[in-house]
């Protein structure tokens, strides 16, 4: 074989092996539990219990927030990897709670597929929904996790049905459970009518463990569950055979249909099952599409162009001292290689990647090389945008990111008027980054600024304070949703409590008091379209 056949080989068996997928779930349903048992089932760690523990303020292995709260500012996520049975796996973070911001739903552009976990007596919450809805727009595969089981939740049924509902997908369960609560006894799995049987952890399912498994036609004569759970458990069966979704693996990619397993993340069960159907369900990094110079549309192959990336998010001050940002890149195809010198599209020069960085788990760690699929952090000394492609070919620019519809916005000026210059450049450099965005006022050109989270307006009083020596004053303004107008703005019926801006690719955006405003604005107005994302 030539070197370059080997290479090739390489490259595609590394890129087979990799999963990038990001975990989507509404604050408390088990995503940072389910983060640490990836952890302990890869190897990585041997206990879970001792790198979580946050009530006691310590620092847990799968919230990377420490790091940035030393700062006294938390900002956003990252990525870890780990093996995985053959595997390689990069889990990127997307922050929940305070922390969500654009770049939690820029994050998952950068995933493949994506981890949906519920909590069993919830259901599907607003943060799933929304996070959800940027899956679906890049028709990434998802993947269904109903949790604590171990605790009493809402019939299997009725949360199938609301996935479905809420979020407009098929749903077909590879599992099911038996009992619930107290009464939980296991799950069988649909394929092969084995149950897997639920025995209490001690501490927190802080150790792997094995589960005890036999076939559901055997387990009547255990003893371990009533005649009712039988009885029930078939009837669902019976009736997922009759009425349910075949799951096949086509649709799956496509986004059409979601799996859905029953777990219990806390005490480790159907959690090694779940994660090894995973890494067989999940897709390994494919092609993704760029805009070609003469702007005919291209795909980009992971293992046929040479390197590429694209720059998914930007953390500003990691340290403190120097006002470098970090800029995350996700490499799309070829092999990376430290100190690589490549092209940056935008600026139309040649820079050298140098001294990049990736998670291992908690460790920082110096990447030497990294394949399709791959994070890695580059030190950015003000050269890269949200959205920049880098390659060593040239010649194309991946799709630019969406914008997330923004709920919270504010008027910000200056403390001191004399500061005004420092400020328009603070405020330009940091919409480009996409810290937050900047819209003007269609009647009176009127700055605002606006953002999908609270956070994100901390970050830019903060970061003008510090590299802009701009104090600020910030005023909320009483908009809580707003959508992207397609159609002649002059006859569009405003609702009362809404506003017409311009963002900053100089589209028209209505903000509205709030969701039954926009609702109203739908109704008054059937010639125009209101979209969410732009
Ligand atoms: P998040 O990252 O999605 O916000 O959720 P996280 O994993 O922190 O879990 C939220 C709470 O739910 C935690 O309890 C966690 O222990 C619990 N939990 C997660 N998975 C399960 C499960 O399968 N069964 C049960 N019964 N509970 C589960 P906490 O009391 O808020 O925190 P902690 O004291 O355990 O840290």
């Amino acid at each position: 074989m030539t070197t370059e056949t080997t290479l090739s080989t390489e490259l595609a068996a590394a890129t087979g092996r990799r999963r990038t997928f990001a975990i989507i779930s509404h604050p408390d349903a088990g995503k940072t539990t389910l983060t640490e048992k990836l952890l302990l089932y890869s190897g990585l760690i041997r206990t879970a219990g001792m790198v979580r523990g946050r009530k006691g303020g310590k620092a847990t292995a799968s919230d990377w927030m420490g790091m940035e709260q030393e700062r006294g500012i938390s900002i956003t996520a990252s990525a870890m990897q780990f093996p995985y049975k053959g595997a390689v796996i990069n889990l990127l973070d997307t922050p929940g709670h305070q922390d969500f911001s654009e770049d939690t739903y820029r994050t998952l552009t950068a995933a493949d597929s994506a981890i949906m976990v519920i909590d069993a007596a919830k259901g599907v919450e607003t943060q799933t929904r929304k996070l959800f809805a940027v899956c679906r727009l890049r028709r990434i595969p998802v993947l269904t996790l109903i949790n604590k089981m171990d605790q009493p939740g809402r019939p299997p049924l009725d949360l199938m049905t609301e996935v479905e509902q809420a979020l407009n997908i098929h749903a077909s369960a590879i599992n099911w459970p038996i009992g619930s609560g107290s009464d939980f006894v296991g799950i069988v799995t649909r394929a092969d009518n084995r149950v897997q049987l639920f025995s209490k952890t001690a501490h927190g399912g802080a150790a792997k463990v094995a589960t005890e498994t036999l076939p559901l036609t055997e387990l009547g004569a255990t003893g371990r569950v009533s005649q009712e759970s039988l009885d029930q458990v078939q009837h669902d069966l019976d009736l997922l055979d009759i009425a349910g979704n075949p799951f096949t693996r086509e649709q799956f990619l496509q986004g059409d249909i979601t799996p859905v397993f029953f777990a219990s993340a806390l005490t480790n069960f159907g959690i090694e099952s779940f994660l090894d159907a995973f890494v067989q369900m999940a897709p390994s990094p494919g092609a993704r599409l760029a805009d070609r110079e003469d702007g005919a549309d291209v795909s980009v192959s992971p293992v046929e162009i040479p390197f590429s990336a694209y720059v998914f998010k930007l953390q500003a001050n990691m340290n403190p001292k120097h006002r470098d940002s970090t800029a995350f890149l996700r490499v799309c195809s070829g092999r990376f290689e430290r100190d690589l010198v490549v092209k940056h599209h935008r600026l139309g020069r040649d820079i050298r990647l140098a001294r990049p960085h990736s998670l291992v788990a908690q460790e920082r760690s110096t990447v030497e090389e990294a394949y399709p699929g791959d994070i890695i952090g580059i030190i950015n000394p003000g050269v890269f945008a949200i959205g920049d492609t880098v390659s060593l070919t040239g010649g194309f620019n991946f799709k630019p990111l969406p914008q997330f519809q923004p709920e919270i916005f504010a008027r910000l000026r200056p403390t001191d008027v004399g500061k005004r210059k420092a400020f328009d450049k603070g405020l330009s450099q940091m919409a480009q980054e996409g810290t937050v965005q900047i819209m003007r006022s269609l009647h009176d050109q009127e700055a605002l600024v606006a953002a999908v989270g609270r956070l994100q307006f901390d970050v830019l009083q903060y970061r003008l304070r510090h590299e802009y020596r701009v104090e600020t004053i910030l005023d909320a303004l009483p908009f809580t949703c707003s959508a992207w107008l397609e159609g002649d703005p002059s006859t569009f019926k405003s609702p009362s409590a809404s506003m017409l801006v311009k963002d900053q690719r100089d589209r028209v955006v209505v903000l509205f008091g709030d969701q039954l405003m926009k609702n109203i604005a739908r109704d008054r107005n059937p010639d125009h379209v209101l979209r969410d994302m732009g």
